[in-house]
């Protein structure tokens, strides 16, 4: 069988991609490590930099994980060895006839998807693998030997049920955490049991790296390293693995954010952004089955909203009230985007209504809309004098010690899990989602539940206008004059 360097370097095949073999020397030593190809000296000194292993590989690995830098070239080798494994592996004696296996290809988002699927299609139509395509659809390649490659984006519903000879994870520290609390571990063990049906099955997972958590972090801490460990792990900073990325536009980086561009190019994983909220802490607190609790008489409810503009962020609303020394959720709505700010604002005018509420606390955001709004339904609005990280800091100790009650709702519990606490240069701390994803129901549930937690402690919630020059006042970007809002301040009452 002719063998991935092989292809790489074989004019009717791959060789058009690798015009400057120099360029990729580093690549060609992981592919050969990948497959246990015999290695050259100098492939041999990049695998033993790149993988902290002294061995070289005797066998082929079925599972390896790459941490390399951005513009590395991860997405691309990542589709040159799903066309290469698709056409050049054939999985037949392990398939019932009429069944297809699958190479998987599983980027964090649609973009991203769109990237590894062009160069897929770039790379299979070489006259000599073209005529192997049975069928092209948007985001998959039926070949003429049973195998199909598919694209898809990081979900735990889109990968059961198929019969998997290859999974090729792209950006797997970044998935979206937005239904899952832990993407990547929970979609891989959905995989695995896909691929039991091929003795030589690959799952490769590639990403740069970013905190130290999470399934790269975890094949990281477990397989960097180790001589004659089954499972390979190759890190390495961007211009290793790609030389023609200039030094200068990563200085750059490196001046604006040291601990970024270390994570992003220098593929280190990050120090300083740690997770916030344990998992058991946030599900000791669910009141699993209990979706909503209806409004009670004698009760004081108090809500929370996390408004947005309807084009990127949901728009969020969280009612809680508080019963001896428990803060309890009861209800919370997300309304996602695209949709009308007004018809959301009248919908949550209408829930706050029916919990007997007259007057709602927002997250800080420039703007009268909501306020304007939320008082032409009756419902007054104050801008929570907190920040966002504050509110976070309030919530932690109160799930910590099972001191609130949530309602049993994934997206804010993956919300809630994912959550991440940075620390500044200058030492300041703050917490919020992680990149590229979101936190809108997380933040109105902090919100809500700080608002009856202060509340609780004989504080009452006071109103003061802020306008003009005073300290703290934002500008509205648009009119460039100082946004005219109130401040809520939490005085203790006796
Ligand atoms: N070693 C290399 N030599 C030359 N070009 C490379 C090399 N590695 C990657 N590239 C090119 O750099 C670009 C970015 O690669 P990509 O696979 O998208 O990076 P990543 O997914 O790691 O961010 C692509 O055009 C790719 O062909
Ligand atoms: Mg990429």
């Amino acid at each position: 069988m002719i063998s991935i360097l092989d292809a790489a370097c074989d004019r009717h095949l791959f060789a058009p991609w690798f015009k400057n073999r120099e360029h990729w020397a580093a690549w060609f030593a992981f592919l050969a490590a990948l497959f246990a190809i015999e290695m050259t000296e100098e492939q041999a000194s990049v695998y033993r930099a790149c993988t902290g292993r002294e061995a070289l590989p005797t066998t082929a690995a079925t599972e390896a994980w790459l941490a390399v830098g951005r513009r590395g070239g991860k997405s691309f080798v990542l589709a040159m060895l799903a066309v290469f494994i698709a056409c050049f592996r054939d999985c037949r004696q392990f398939l019932a006839p009429g069944e297809r296996g699958t190479i998987m290809v599983i980027a964090r988002d649609r973009q991203q998807a769109r990237i590894i699927l062009r160069y897929i299609r770039a790379l299979l139509r070489v006259p000599l693998l073209a005529q192997m395509i049975e069928r092209e659809t948007a985001e998959a390649f039926d070949l003429d030997n049973q195998i199909t490659i598919e694209v898809h984006v990081a979900s735990f519903r889109s990968t059961r049920g198929y019969s998997i000879v290859a999974a090729l994870c792209d950006e797997i520290a970044f998935w979206p955490t937005d239904d899952a609390a832990e993407p990547d571990f929970e979609i891989i063990n959905a995989l695995r049991p896909g691929m039991a049906q091929f003795p030589n099955s690959l799952l490769l997972c590639a990403s740069s790296p970013y905190a130290r958590r999470g399934a790269l972090w975890d094949a990281h801490r477990r397989h960097f390293g180790r001589d004659a460990d089954p499972v390979l792990v190759w890190q390495a900073p961007t211009r290793v693995m790609n030389p023609t990325i200039p030094q200068a536009l990563i200085d750059q980086a490196y001046e604006r954010d040291p601990a970024s561009a270390s994570a992003e190019f220098g593929a280190e994983f990050r120090s300083d952004v740690e997770s916030f909220i344990n998992l058991e802490a946030v599900q000791a607190c669910i009141s699993r089955g209990t979706f909503e609790r209806q409004p009670r008489t004698g009760l004081r409810y108090l809500a929370f909203t996390d408004p947005s503009g309807g084009s990127s962020d949901s728009f969020t609303l969280a009612i809680a009230h508080r019963e001896n020394d428990s803060l309890i959720l009861d209800c919370i709505r997300e309304i996602k985007p695209p949709f009308s700010p007004e018809a959301a604002i009248a919908e949550f005018a209408s829930t706050c209504r029916s919990y007997r509420i007259s007057g709602i606390v927002g997250d800080r955001y420039a703007g009268e809309f909501p306020r304007e709004q939320f008082r032409k339904h009756g419902i007054s609005y104050d801008v929570s004098n907190k920040s966002k990280s504050d509110l976070y800091l309030d919530l932690l100790p109160l799930l910590n010690s099972r001191r609130a009650e949530l309602l049993d709702n994934p997206r804010l519990a993956a919300q809630l899990i994912a959550l991440e606490r940075r620390t500044a240069r200058s030492g300041r701390e703050s917490i919020d989602h992680p990149p590229g994803a979101h936190d809108d129901l997380a933040n109105a549930v902090a919100g809500v539940l700080a608002s009856n937690l202060a509340v609780r402690s004989g504080l009452r919630m006071f109103t003061y206008p802020v306008v003009g020059s005073r300290p703290g006042c934002e500008i509205d970007p648009k009119t460039m004059r100082p946004i005219e809002r109130e401040r809520i301040r939490w005085l203790k009452v006796n």
